[in-house]
């Protein structure tokens, strides 16, 4: 049987939201692009992720001509609470840094990157199979079985693994060096039908661990609650996961969440991990495929977009410019903001969570810590920057 070629500039292998965006990006400086998926974009757009934007990926949306949506109906968060020993403390961004963040879910900015490759006649090869990598060094070669059991190739001047947190792509890049670390707990999450309990999201640390009070809609809410890394969801009834979120909530000042039916519960892996270089010939790889951060503080989908942000800099100075060399930044350009969330992430995780076997002195010594971060402009402001992100 004949084997399909097509040739493109860059094969972009994964098509969530870093391997959408960097074709959009590639679009607008007029370089062509294919993106190749195993997911159907159904199932993409069913995956329900985190919900913060920093200021940078919402300007990244608006002004590359995405979409103006996320400043349409997305909603400005100006700062977040603190909770702790029950009390709430106000991290004030925009009086600390004069940045705000957006609650605008990664759904959402999957479905806007959609209809934009869409609306610019991208081409989009989502529900394919087999997808593999088979050269990266003279030339990018990919190959992937489409819908009709046919076996074709795409050969490209770079290819861009986009793949995810479970990348197949990362193993290409050699030598390589990974680093890890796994968490002994994971966030229980849930989508709940009630109306908001707070206009900002809530991080509360308490005696029997963490709690994450975020929203979606009007009657619909995303919240969190520290869980075993091996909790079955499923064997949690309502009444339990409300109690153990009330729990976790409560305060001298009678805070009670609003309740309502679970709509749906997921446990969610916790996992720090870093693989270097990002580039390996014409190989480079953006996101979860190169790093994934814990949940606490959103930065996974952020990192991603600015990665794809440097990235596409690169690849438009490599292909446009002829300035081969330019590929040769990307890992380093991309890996000093990669450490610095890392960092970020790790530590708003350790500064509120529970760890198993920990001792008195480590509960007192984590209540200090908040204490002096929410009682000096210092201490907050840098967890403002933080969140808010940091420029690029
Ligand atoms: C959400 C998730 C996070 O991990 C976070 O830090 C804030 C918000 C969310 O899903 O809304």
């Amino acid at each position: 049987m004949t084997q399909p070629t097509s040739r493109t500039r860059v094969a972009i292998v994964g098509g969530g939201p870093a391997g959408l965006m960097l074709s959009h990006l590639l679009h607008v400086a007029g370089i062509e692009s294919v993106v190749l998926d195993t997911r159907t974009a159904e199932e993409i757009e069913a995956t329900h992720r985190a919900g913060i934007l920093e200021r940078d990926s919402v300007r990244l949306l608006a002004e590359s001509g995405v979409s103006g949506r996320v400043l349409a109906e997305g909603h400005e968060h100006q700062g977040i609470e603190l909770r702790f020993a029950g009390t709430s403390h106000r991290i004030d961004f925009q009086r600390l840094v004069g940045a705000s963040c957006w609650l605008y879910p990664q759904t959402e900015v999957f479905l806007d990157l959609h209809r934009a490759r869409v609306r610019d006649g991208g081409d989009l090869r989502y529900g394919v199979a087999s997808t593999e990598v088979i050269e990266v060094l003279d030339r990018a070669r990919v190959r992937y079985t489409d819908l009709d059991g046919l076996r074709h190739e795409v050969v490209a001047d770079l290819v861009v693994g986009a793949d995810g947190s479970r990348s197949a792509t990362r193993a290409l890049v050699d030598p390589r060096r990974q680093y890890t670390r796994e968490y002994p707990f994971a966030w229980f999450g849930v989508l709940v039908e009630a109306p908001p309990s707070a206009p900002e999201l809530i991080y509360t640390r308490a005696p029997s661990g963490f709690a994450l009070i975020s929203r979606r809609t009007d009657t619909v809410q995303r919240m969190y609650f520290q869980c075993a890394p091996d909790e079955d969801a499923d064997a949690w009834s309502d009444d339990r996961i409300w109690s153990e979120l009330q729990t976790r909530l409560a305060g001298d000042d009678g805070f009670r969440l609003q309740e309502g039916p679970v709509l749906e519960r997921t446990v969610l892996p916790f996992r720090s991990f870093v693989q270097t270089p990002m580039r390996h010939g014409r190989l480079m790889l953006a996101g979860d495929a190169a790093h994934t951060v814990p949940p606490t503080g959103a930065k996974g989908l952020n990192l991603a977009l600015a990665d794809v942000r440097v990235l596409a800099e690169c690849v438009e100075r490599a292909l446009l410019r002829g300035d081969d060399a330019a590929l040769d930044t990307y890992t380093d350009r991309a890996v000093a903001r990669v450490w610095r969330a890392q960092h970020f992430s790790y530590w708003m995780t350790t500064m509120l969570h529970r760890l198993p076997g920990a001792t008195d002195f480590d509960e007192q010594r984590q209540l200090g810590e908040l204490t002096s971060l929410v009682s000096s402009e210092a201490g907050s402001t840098y967890l403002a920057e933080g969140y808010t992100g940091w420029p690029q």
